[in-house]
């Protein structure tokens, strides 16, 4: 049996096949209105689900593996932007056994890739986790196309209206923390109409990694993904009672 190779992130940066799809994918995305798909996002989700994975003390290898799988997560875009999860999960099996990576590793990337959309995906493996946090995260005014801002295009409002956005890992309290600070270009209302089902795929992935989820906007922490502490005894102020009045 032919010997595996460790490949690396940098392998996989500068293997033209990759490059080539991840440039596809950007122009056809573009065409549809889409907001930037490039090589700017694919490097911020390598970067991030790197650094999720590295936080929570995940091994060396593992963290390559995320930011390898987060390099590669949306090439399956240069077919179509239906199932491009799956689709670009088929594509990376070719490319990384022509680089003869371990067929083990494979998998565990492919299962990241080909889960990682919220309309079919689920975390299965602490790449994948990483990976739809990461992925999930990028909302910023930069993604908006230069020159093509629509006012009438509500993906063009939300995310032109994010000024800066980052992940937090809080090891202490064992919570990961999406940070966007927006303007008044769109609203929560807006965001949360386009992006709750991302949120709620975030919430499950850092559940998987053993965390919980926070959603902070402009300082406002939106959801309580903590589970409730149950009392040891109900007890109700006098103005939390709800007495009827007859
Ligand atoms: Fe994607
Ligand atoms: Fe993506």
């Amino acid at each position: 049996m032919e010997t595996s190779k460790r490949v690396t992130l940098q392998d996989v940066k500068s293997n033209p096949r990759i490059k080539s799809l991840i440039n596809g994918a950007n122009r056809y995305l573009e065409v549809k209105g889409y907001t930037e798909h490039g090589l700017r996002h694919v490097g911020y989700v390598s970067n991030t689900t790197r650094n999720i994975l590295e936080e929570l003390g995940y091994d060396e290898r593992t963290c390559e593996l995320g930011a390898i799988a987060g390099w590669m997560h949306d090439i399956g875009n240069s077919v179509n932007r239906l199932y491009h999860g799956m689709t670009g999960a088929t594509l990376a099996f070719d490319i990384l056994d022509r680089m003869k990576m371990d067929p083990d590793e494979i998998s565990l990337i492919m299962l990241a890739i080909g889960n990682h959309e919220e309309d079919y995906g689920l975390p299965v493996n602490p790449v994948s986790a990483a990976l739809i946090l990461a992925d999930k995260s990028d909302a910023h005014r930069t993604r908006v196309r230069r020159g093509e801002f629509d006012p009438d295009d509500i993906h063009d409002r939300v995310n032109y209206a994010i000024k800066k956005n980052f992940v937090v890992v809080d090891k202490a309290r064992k919570a990961i923390k999406l940070v966007l600070f927006m303007d008044h270009s769109s609203s929560l209302m807006e965001y949360f109409q386009i992006y709750m089902p991302r949120m709620v795929l975030s919430e499950q992935a850092a559940t998987f990694l053993g965390c919980t989820y926070e959603l902070v906007i402009n300082d406002l922490v939106i959801n309580s993904h903590r589970l409730p502490q149950k009392p040891s005894k109900l007890t109700l102020s006098d103005s939390e009672k709800n007495v009827s009045e007859d």
